[in-house]
């Protein structure tokens, strides 16, 4: 009779944490939390040698927003095919992959499991590891794609979905320091851009906006003294009224003003917070990620500090600041080398704390 799926398993962790690895270690990950489909093949959690991503962006963009149950439609439909890419771009079988990770949260809970489905398969299959990772983990990992990271390290999430100050020690050991209270930066945003009447999503054009206005319009910023939380909504609501009751004076409020004043003010509470942390915490390194992070006003504004402060700061390209697999494996590789592996039961959680790892 041929051997259970857990029983092989059980002997490979043995292998791996009893004896010298054997090198390298090719970890193929799927990331389907949201609305980018991909899957990525990296070696020893640094060379990434395929990161396919199939963005949806065009099909929610007519919606103003991403449409859940379109999402998981569209993770099914492409899943197979980026599975595939990747494969060929990276020159490989499934035989030469030695574990398959896979985000299992936070995230939209039916998009998590096209790509919980698909990894479990391939797991089972061919009688490999199956590892759950941690979205936010992920994009925190996209920096070690650039540059190793070196420990202690502050992290700032900044996306569509997240905004978070996140401490760590060493691999991933993860410390939630803050987090926003209501809308992410980035759906702040995008909820402002709309105000104004601009395309989703709205973060590059208030940054290209921004650079043709000034920061004259007064804004409130929620830095909630010694917390490390953040607050955006009402920022937002701010936003929202000054047009509003100009709107009712008959009144214009230049588009480039404001936004230019709801960007510094972001800015501000971003950077103010996130020294905070690497001054109280005692960091020489902090890293930023999150589809925020290709924002300019908030690049510019952490590089000067941080070279004020003799901080090193990575930042890392835009491709692997937005949703992307490479992140994913690249934080499977440290899971896998710990032999903190996932059963087959392992299951979508739309909200998982990152302390869960
Ligand atoms: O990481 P991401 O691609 O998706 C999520 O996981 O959320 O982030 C997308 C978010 C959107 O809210 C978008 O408006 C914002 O990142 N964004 C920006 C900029 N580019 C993208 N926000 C401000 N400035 C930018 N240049
Ligand atoms: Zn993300």
């Amino acid at each position: 009779m041929k051997k259970h799926w857990h029983d092989i398993i059980k002997e490979k962790k043995e292998k791996v944490l009893g004896q010298e690895l054997d090198h390298p270690v090719r970890i193929l990950a799927i990331e389907t939390s949201c609305d980018e489909t991909s899957v990525a093949i990296v070696e020893d959690g640094q060379k990434v040698l395929a990161n396919v991503v199939s963005s949806q962006i065009e099909i929610h963009k007519r919606f103003g927003g991403v449409v859940p149950e379109v999402a998981s439609r569209k993770h099914v439909e492409g899943i197979n095919y980026i599975l595939e890419e990747s494969l060929q771009e990276a020159h490989l079988t499934l035989d030469k992959i030695n574990a398959i990770a896979v985000t299992n949260g936070p995230g939209l809970i039916g998009a998590l499991l096209v790509g919980l489905a698909a990894a479990k398969a391939i797991a089972f299959a061919k009688g490999i590891p199956l590892i759950g990772v941690h979205h936010i983990a992920g994009h925190i990992y996209a920096n070690h794609l650039v540059r190793p990271l070196e420990f202690p390290l502050i992290a700032l999430v900044v996306s569509g979905g997240h905004t978070e100050l996140i401490y760590m020690k060493d691999h991933l050991e993860f410390e939630l320091l803050g987090e926003t209270r209501d809308d992410a930066a980035g759906e702040a945003y995008d909820k402002v851009a709309r105000a104004l009447q601009l395309p989703y999503p709205g973060g590059p054009h208030i940054d290209r906006l921004a650079k043709q206005g000034n920061p004259i319009i007064p804004l409130p910023r929620a830095l909630m003294d010694e917390s490390y939380d953040f607050s955006f909504s009402g920022l937002k609501s701010a936003v929202i009224n000054t047009l509003h009751h100009a709107r009712q004076r008959g009144e214009e409020v230049k588009k480039e003003d404001m936004a230019a004043s709801f960007q510094e003010a972001v800015v501000d509470v971003l950077v103010e917070k996130t020294f905070r942390a690497v001054v109280n915490k005692d960091v020489k390194h902090l890293v930023l990620a999150g589809g925020v992070a290709a924002n300019s006003r908030l690049r510019e504004r952490l590089m000067e500090k941080a070279e004020e402060l003799g901080v090193r700061l990575t930042i890392p390209p835009l491709s692997l600041c937005t949703d992307n697999a490479a992140m994913i494996a690249s934080v499977g590789y440290y899971l896998y080398i710990q032999g903190k592996w996932s059963s087959l039961d392992l299951n979508g959680i739309a909200s998982l704390p990152l302390s869960t790892l």
